[in-house]
C-alpha cells in the first residue's frame, strides 16, 4: 500500500486517518475508485469518496440530467450505481493500490437500507471512512432524513450501532437548518461532518420552454456554490463542533484559494467535485497553491490554519 506519494506539510490527518493531502475527490465526481488515475490526479488527492452506493443497482434518472451553468452545473444523475455487491466484489479491492486512501459513500431508501450498506463495507478494512449522503436533491427520498434533526439522529444512531470500525461521517446539504442537522448527527454519534451536497436548483431552456432536466430539478454545483459553503462550514464549526470533530468541506472549490478560504472558515480537509469532471489537472495545481499558501503564511501544516479566520 502506498499512501505516502508525498510528503509534504500538507499531510493531515482527518478523524485519525492520515491523508497526505487535505484534498478528497468528491462522491459522484470521481468514479468508485480508481478512475481519475489516468489523468495522474490520484497522486494529489488524500483520498477518493466512491460514487454513493445503494443496495441495489439503480439506473438513475433519464436524460439529460447535467447541463452546464455560467457559474457551475446543474445535475440530476439520480444516485446511478452499480448497487453494493458489485462494488464489494469487484472495486473495493482497487484501495490497496490506489495512491490515497478510498472512502465509501452510503445512499439508500430507508434506515435499513443505509444500516445494511453501511454494515458490509465497515468490513472492507481497506475503507477507513463511511460517508452517509442523506443529503440528495435529486430523488423523491435523497433528504428523507434531513427534513428534521430528530430523523437523522435516529438514522446515524442506527448506523453507527453497526459501523464498529470505520470512522462515520454524514454529508449534509447547504440549505435548510444545516447547524440543526449537524447537532443531531452528532448527537447520535458521527466521527465527521462533509459539508455540503449541492444545493435544490432548476433551469429553463427559453427557446422550447422546457426544463433542462429531464427531472426539473437538480442540485447546483461549481462556483455558484462556494460563498454557501464557506458560511455553511464556519457555522457548523462555530457552533456546533468548535474544533472537536473534523469537518470536510466542499462547494465550487476551483482554485487554491477556494481551498483555503473553506479551510479558514473550518474545513479540516477539502472535496473537490464539478472541477474534476472539467479539469484533471485540477488536484496537482490546488496542492500545489496550497503548499505555497502554507509557506507564505509562515506555518508548518494545514491544520494550524483551520478555522483561523478573525475579523
Ligand atoms: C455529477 C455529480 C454527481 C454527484 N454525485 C454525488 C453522489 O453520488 N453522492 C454525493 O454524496 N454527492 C454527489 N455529488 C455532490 C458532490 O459530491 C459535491 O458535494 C457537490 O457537487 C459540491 O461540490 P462542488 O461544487 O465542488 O462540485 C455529485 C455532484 C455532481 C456534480
Amino acid at each position: 500500500m502506498c499512501h505516502n506519494a508525498h510528503v509534504s506539510a500538507l499531510r493531515t490527518s482527518l478523524a485519525g486517518i492520515d491523508l497526505h493531502s487535505p484534498l478528497i475527490g468528491a462522491a459522484g465526481t470521481a468514479g468508485y475508485t480508481t478512475e481519475l488515475s489516468d489523468a495522474g490526479a490520484l497522486r494529489s488527492l488524500g483520498a477518493v469518496t466512491s460514487k454513493s452506493l445503494t443496495l441495489h443497482p439503480r439506473e438513475g434518472n433519464e436524460l439529460p440530467r447535467v447541463i452546464p451553468l455560467r457559474a457551475g452545473m446543474l445535475n440530476a444523475i439520480g444516485l446511478a450505481n452499480m448497487g453494493i455487491d458489485q462494488f464489494i466484489a469487484e472495486r473495493a479491492g482497487d484501495a490497496s493500490a490506489m495512491p490515497c486512501r478510498l472512502f465509501a459513500s452510503v445512499a439508500g431508501h430507508c434506515v435499513d437500507d443505509f444500516v445494511q450498506v453501511a454494515a458490509r463495507l465497515d468490513r472492507e478494512t481497506e475503507v477507513p471512512l463511511i460517508e452517509l449522503n442523506v443529503s440528495c436533491p435529486n430523488t423523491v427520498d435523497g433528504r428523507t432524513f434531513t427534513a428534521d434533526p430528530s430523523a437523522l439522529n435516529e438514522m446515524v444512531s442506527q448506523v453507527r450501532a453497526v459501523v464498529t470500525r470505520a470512522k462515520l461521517f454524514a454529508k449534509l446539504p447547504p440549505d435548510g437548518d444545516t447547524v440543526a442537522l449537524a447537532g443531531g448527527a452528532v448527537e447520535a454519534g458521527v466521527d465527521g461532518l462533509t459539508l455540503c451536497n449541492t444545493l435544490p436548483a432548476m433551469a429553463i431552456d427559453v427557446v422550447s420552454r422546457r426544463y433542462k432536466l429531464a427531472n426539473r430539478r437538480g442540485g447546483l454545483s461549481g462556483p455558484a456554490l462556494h460563498a454557501v459553503a464557506v458560511r455553511v462550514v464556519h457555522d457548523v464549526r462555530c457552533q456546533v463542533t468548535q474544533g472537536r470533530l473534523p469537518i470536510i468541506g466542499l462547494g465550487g472549490v476551483v482554485a487554491w484559494d477556494d481551498a483555503a478560504e473553506l479551510i479558514l472558515a473550518g474545513a479540516d480537509a477539502v472535496g473537490l467535485g464539478t472541477i474534476l469532471l472539467a479539469d484533471p489537472s485540477a488536484p496537482r495545481r490546488i496542492r500545489q497553491g496550497l503548499e505555497s499558501w502554507l509557506t507564505s503564511q509562515g506555518v508548518e501544516s494545514i491544520a494550524s490554519l483551520v478555522g483561523q479566520v478573525g475579523s
